[in-house]
């Protein structure tokens, strides 16, 4: 494969979106060809599964099946639009895979990270070649969401389900450890994105893909 897959990760308000603009123009800077997306990623069979994810009716939704859609959409995207963009030479960069999964489902719904990693490994045949997951506890990453400081009752229920993201997340970080490299959430924007430029180019460098 002649490109380069680089997945994003993180929380809620953990500013991975905002940092994946900026990781983009860099990477134009560097003289690469890029593309930017996430799943569903304009994929029509992806974007109609992710509608039935979604839709406020399913409340009687399985969590399993919401495991199963996830992966079914992730595929799709993949074989539609990831890698195509690979094999012409494309540096693809992607806000979620599946260490979302991990988190969500398999921690934070209790569904376990075996069952995820099955369903999913069944069908996507590439990994990232990297993964950078933006750590920020949920307390500090919903507070910056909220705007504001003080946190109430329903809050903290979301609290909840998001410190078991954080949770899963950490144990992704441990099955993949050189895979997915962590960077400090807590620092400011440009920091975070300064430190992943940083790390993609020298990695750019390592592979060959550009010199030094
Ligand atoms: P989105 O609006 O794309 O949010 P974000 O800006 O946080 O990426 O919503 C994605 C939501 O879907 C987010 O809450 C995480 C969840 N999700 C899963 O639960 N499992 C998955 O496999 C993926 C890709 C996303």
């Amino acid at each position: 494969m002649k490109g380069y897959f680089i997945t994003f990760e993180g929380g809620e308000g953990s500013g991975k979106s905002s940092a994946i603009l900026e990781i983009q123009k860099y990477i134009e800077q560097l003289g690469l060809k890029v593309i930017t997306t996430r799943e569903p990623g304009g994929i029509k069979i992806s974007e109609q599964i992710r509608n039935v994810i979604l839709d406020v009716d399913n409340t009687d939704m399985a969590y399993e099946t919401e495991a199963l859609l996830y992966a079914a959409s992730r595929v799709q995207h993949l074989k539609e639009k990831v890698v195509p963009a690979l094999e012409k030479g494309y540096v693809v960069l992607c806000d979620r895979y599946i260490d979302s999964s991990i988190a969500y489902q398999g921690y934070a719904r209790g569904l376990g990270v075996e069952a995820i990693l099955g369903i999913n490994m069944f069908a996507l045949k590439y990994m990232p070649d990297v993964t950078y997951f933006i750590d920020v506890k949920p307390d500090i990453a919903l507070k910056r969401l909220n705007g504001r400081e003080k946190v109430d009752r329903l809050d903290l229920e979301k609290i909840d389900f998001h410190n078991r993201v954080y949770s899963g997340y950490m144990e992704a970080c441990k099955l993949y450890p050189s895979r997915i490299i962590s960077i400090d959430g807590t620092q400011n924007l440009e920091k975070i994105i300064s430190s992943i430029c940083e790390n993609i180019k020298e990695r750019m460098m390592e592979n060959g893909i550009i010199k030094g």
